[in-house]
């Protein structure tokens, strides 16, 4: 806690309003905001305030003392300590709305404006996504640690901190893991494929854990990928270049022998990373099997690597492409698909365009994009730049085409914004992973003529505090 800064005593709270990361904020007896999690909104629970930032106390629960009306009972066995999913205490109707409300929020925040003039000037329509609230992701990370995070109960009954251990990050914990039997947001043969990868590599190896602390040992990372429309799966293992060759043979042999229903494993990867940063990234080193897999998204087949990037919900994005296919209004002519990934937006919409210009930054992306469109047969041109490094070559274009932006968090780059908003083109829609981006971006294109119309909220992330939002804007 800051210096001269008062302590907050233990209290009970009532959960008003989502917070960031999917945490809760309710009132302390001072009149501040807490922020807590995990703290579903409509919940009582006591908390022990541990610190403030700024004006808000943040606390660590305690207990809940009253669940929210619209209570569910959590399905994982880690929920309140690994931070991936806080809203599992919710329903998933009671988790959009407020999600959407936060949503709102931020977005009228970044605009300048209150929520109450946005629902006036902007028609806000209901959150979609599929009823799939566990069991969607078709990608998980995790990573190796020779420490675990505990539970305050589990501490009290003396369980060991150091031993083998497979999961995800505690927050704010880079060298510990929650350690993880099971994930809930991944599929049954996901989860069989980390059951072989706990017991070959936990249980029945003796190489050394990565300790992120002394920045040594072998076994670092497992990236599991799906695709979910053709149940296809790829295995992904990171390790320093001190692994022995014959026990990740050994490994990647069990998981291939791995029985896992109707899917299939098309291969493993084994990348050698022996730098000091904590990603799952790297050289190949070998391959068992096929280095890809085939998704599918609207009938258009992706090929992905262990490193593609690909929304991690495939059934929601086809949600996802059905709201911008909306918000496009039919406008066809041509599509020009800005921070385009790997063309998964601008090849899903193709049907309705003449043709399609992506630009994205990683060269990989592109090159997916580029093999991804010719066996679609989507006639189209696919650049590697920053956007902002070619949005006044792409100036002329942007009179006649309908634009499709989907930026990273951080939004678009300034220089983007201005551009776009002195454009005259047919149809801009906006895709925004963090809402606070869109109405701060909403500001600079309305100095242009651009007006936010319509927002469309989809869900594709049910449990944690994300949600999608798709803003149709025109020229007033
Ligand atoms: C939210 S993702 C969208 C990807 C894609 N539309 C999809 O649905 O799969 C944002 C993309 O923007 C790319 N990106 C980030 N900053 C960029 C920039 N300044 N210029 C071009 N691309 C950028 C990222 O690499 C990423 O692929």
């Amino acid at each position: 806690m800051g210096r001269g800064r008062r302590r907050l005593a233990p209290q009970e709270i009532e959960i008003e309003e989502l917070g960031k990361g999917g945490s809760g904020l309710g009132r302390a007896s001072d009149g501040r905001w807490v922020q807590v999690k995990p703290a579903p909104p409509g919940a009582r629970v006591a908390v022990i305030p541990h610190g403030r930032k700024r004006d808000v106390w943040l606390a660590r629960r305690a207990h809940l003392v009253r669940p929210a009306p619209e209570h569910a009972a959590p399905r994982c066995a880690v929920f309140g300590l690994c931070g991936g999913c806080a809203l599992q205490e919710l329903t998933l109707s009671a988790q959009r709305r407020a999600r959407q409300a936060a949503a709102l929020r931020d977005v009228a925040q970044g605009l300048g404006w209150t929520v109450a003039r946005l629902r006036e000037q902007v028609v806000i329509h209901p959150v979609e996504g599929t009823d799939q609230a566990y069991g969607y992701r078709n990608k998980v990370e995790l990573s190796f640690a020779p420490r675990r995070f505990l539970s305050e109960a589990d501490h009290q009954r003396g369980l060991p901190i150091g031993g083998r251990f497979l999961g995800f990050h505690a927050p704010g914990r880079f060298d510990r893991v929650v350690d993880a039997q099971r994930c809930e947001l991944i599929d049954e043969a996901a989860n069989a494929l980390l059951g072989t990868l706990r017991r070959a590599i936990l249980h029945h190896d003796d190489q050394p854990l990565w300790d992120a602390r002394a920045q040594r040992g072998v076994w670092r990372h497992a990236l599991l990928r799906r695709g979910e429309a053709t149940g296809e799966h790829l295995v992904g293992l990171y390790t320093t270049s001190d692994a022995s060759a014959e026990a990740v043979e050994r490994v990647a042999q069990q998981l291939l022998g791995t029985p896992l229903g109707e899917a299939t494993l098309r291969g493993v990867v084994w990348i050698l990373n022996d730098g000091v940063a904590d990603v799952a990234r790297g050289e190949i080193a070998r391959v068992w099997g096929e280095a890809t897999l085939t998704e599918r998204l609207r009938g258009v087949s992706f090929q992905l690597s262990v490193h593609s990037f690909f929304q991690t919900n495939t059934a929601g994005a086809e949600v996802l492409v059905s709201a911008v296919e909306r918000a496009l209004q039919g406008a066809g002519g041509t599509l020009l698909d800005l921070y385009c990934g790997i063309g998964s937006l601008g090849l899903a919409l193709a049907p309705g365009f003449e043709r399609v210009i992506g630009v994205e930054e990683i060269e990989a992306a592109v090159a997916d994009a580029r093999v991804n469109a010719a066996r679609a047969g989507v006639e189209g041109e696919w650049r590697a730049a920053r956007v902002e490094h070619v949005i006044g070559e792409l100036a002329p274009l942007l009179s006649g085409t309908s634009i499709v932006v989907d930026p990273p968090r951080v939004g678009l780059h300034p220089k983007v914004a201005r551009a776009i908003a002195q454009a005259t083109a047919p149809r801009l829609v906006y895709v925004a992973c963090k809402p606070g981006s869109l109405g701060r971006d909403a500001a600079i294109l309305a100095e242009g003529g651009w007006r936010l119309e319509e927002l469309y909220p989809v869900d594709l992330f049910p449990h944690t505090g994300h949600i999608e939002l798709v803003g149709r804007f025109s020229r007033a």
